[in-house]
């Protein structure tokens, strides 16, 4: 199949769906490229670079959409100013156009894109369950957005972030407060430690308090018990006690620090409102707010969506294009994302898209099919995963235990599963009556701390968070190679065999145990600035 990628006519965006590494990779799965002349310009992707790729490079959008069965595109189907139609339109039986859509907030659009009898996969509908973070380009774009908001506030910002003693004077580093610990708050956190500031973080779901501090911030606590935890790893809708206690804290903070960034948000809700204007005028000349927010009524009561403004000598931008300032990253991890979202459609590596409605990825993107709406889709059959601080790469990302009884088969195989544990706890009974029995009584000894050894290890690692399985399993191979003291003891046995066995338990257990330590070393380092 073809894919074609055309310039993004939205105002001001720069981004593109594909770059000349993502398209040598997908090409590798047998898909062709057309592209737009101009269509990577503004994040740096000059045409030559596709050319050298094998893609095809026409002049114009109408020939792209024409051509190609896939249309990938950053923003959603708009009126293009120069063929004077809409894009929608051009999307055609047996095509299949993958974009940002937001269905539920476009429904306009849904029905003229279904009228076309085309099929369309909205990368904002991609389910947030642990399989599809790969293709999660929300993430990967508030990622984007959190970091540059710091580098917005640096830039407007009149000091250093870092602290300096110099022959001309003290310099005191910077404070920044990041309201909102998701992906973007994160993000901002780890840019803010980076150029030296003190940073501060709140946020309403206790649980991300260790990774505010695994970035080197300060997590701030709000003088009220409430866990403001919702479903699906999301944050709820906090009582008015705790909006009272949280605005004391905030507007103490507001007279302390220099940079706030706000990165609040309840899925489906608007804006929390956090910053109140009473707050922007405790703050010193000079410092700086990033509402990330502004684009959905705002965190701040002062901000404007998409503008800078200054009010009591606060600066306040309410920039909702972050990402695109960052285009050639961007365009470079939402083409990643739609790569991996291509690999998922295009199992057979045949260069054949199938939009299969049983997976749950597939399902839970396509808001249209043939011409069938198909949105909002059913719930995930999966656990839903937290929001993936992107920041961490991959550590931190919590794999959720399977889901309990989370849909239909949940209820219905709970008592099946208490049956079977059952009768293996049955069968093992006989099995040990049969050992304790019949065996020898030193084996039963070394017997009993072997089951004692399983038992206390299985609760040990199930007790574990599972995103802290593989550093665990990698300390465990190391430990576990104890063996060695066994080969050692073995080593100048008389038998020749035997010394040499104990040569190879030597050596594949020093192998085990300084990879083990060194994958370890390895996996904290990611956690450590
Ligand atoms: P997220 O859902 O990962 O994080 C939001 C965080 O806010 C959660 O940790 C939640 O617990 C916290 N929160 C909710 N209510 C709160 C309250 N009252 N006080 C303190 N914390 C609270 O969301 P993500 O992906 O990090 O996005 C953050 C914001 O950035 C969203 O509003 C999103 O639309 C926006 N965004 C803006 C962009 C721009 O260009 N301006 C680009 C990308 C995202």
């Amino acid at each position: 199949m073809k894919i074609g990628i055309p310039k993004e006519v939205c105002p001001g965006e720069k981004r593109v769906a594909a770059t000349p590494d993502s398209i040598e990779k997908l090409k590798l799965l047998g898909f062709s490229f057309v592209i737009e002349s101009g269509a990577g310009d503004s994040s740096d992707f000059a045409d030559s670079t596709y050319r050298a790729v094998g893609a095809e490079i026409v002049d114009n959008a109408k020939t792209v959409w024409d051509s190609a069965d896939i249309i990938m595109k950053v923003n959603p189907p708009m009126l293009h100013p120069e063929l004077g139609c809409e894009e929608a339109g051009l999307l055609g039986a047996g095509k299949t156009l993958i974009s940002f859509i937001w269905p539920a907030q476009r429904p306009d659009l849904m029905q003229t894109l279904a009228a076309t009898k085309g099929s369309v996969l909205a990368v904002d509908a991609v389910p947030r369950i642990t399989r599809a973070q790969k293709l999660d380009v929300l993430s990967s774009m508030a990622n984007i957005a959190g970091y540059r908001a710091v580098i917005e506030a640096a830039y407007h910002f009149g000091r250093f972030f870092t602290g300096q003693i110099t022959a001309a004077g003290k310099v005191p580093p910077a404070k920044v407060l990041v309201v909102g610990a998701g992906v973007a708050g994160l993000a901002a956190i780890g840019a803010a430690n980076g150029l030296g500031a003190i940073v501060r973080a709140s946020d309403t779901r206790p649980e991300v308090a260790d990774q505010i501090k695994s970035l080197g911030a300060e997590f701030l606590t709000v003088d009220y018990q409430e866990d403001g935890t919702g479903t699906g790893g999301y944050a709820k809708v906090m009582s008015a006690g705790y909006l009272k206690a949280q605005e004391a804290m905030l507007a103490r903070q507001a007279m302390e620090v220099d940079i706030i960034i706000t990165t609040a948000l309840i899925p489906g809700k608007p804006a929390p409102r956090l910053i109140t204007a009473g707050m922007v005028k405790s703050m010193k000349p000079g410092s700086v707010i990033v509402d990330l927010a502004a684009a959905q009524g705002g965190n701040c009561e002062l901000s404007e969506n998409g503008k800078v403004v200054v009010h009591h000598g606060v600066t306040i931008i309410g920039y909702s294009d972050l990402p695109s300032r960052l285009a050639r990253q961007s365009s470079q991890l939402y083409s990643t994302n739609l790569q991996h979202l291509i690999e998922e459609l295009c199992p057979r590596k045949d260069g054949v898209i199938n939009i299969d409605m049983e997976n749950d990825v597939i399902r839970g993107t396509t808001v249209i099919k043939e011409g069938v709406i198909t949105y909002p889709p059913p719930p995930p059959k999966t656990a839903p995963a937290a929001p993936a601080p992107q920041l961490f790469a991959a550590p931190p990302v919590a794999a959720p235990k399977a889901a309990p009884a989370a849909h239909g088969h949940g209820g219905a195989s709970a008592p099946s599963s208490n049956q079977s544990v059952a009768v293996l706890g049955l069968v093992a009974a006989v099995i040990f009556g049969l050992i304790g029995y019949g065996a020898p009584v030193a084996f039963l000894g070394h017997f009993t701390v072997f089951v004692l050894a399983c038992f206390i290890g299985y609760m040990v690692i199930w007790n574990v968070t599972p995103a802290l399985h593989t550093p665990l399993m990698s300390v465990t191979n190391a430990i576990s190679s104890i063996i060695a003291i066994g080969a050692l003891i073995q080593i100048s046995s008389p038998g020749v065999l035997i010394t040499i066995l104990a040569w190879l338990a030597v050596v594949l257990t020093a192998v085990n145990m300084l990879g083990g330590f060194w994958v370890t070393q390895r996996m904290l380092r990611m956690f450590q600035k």
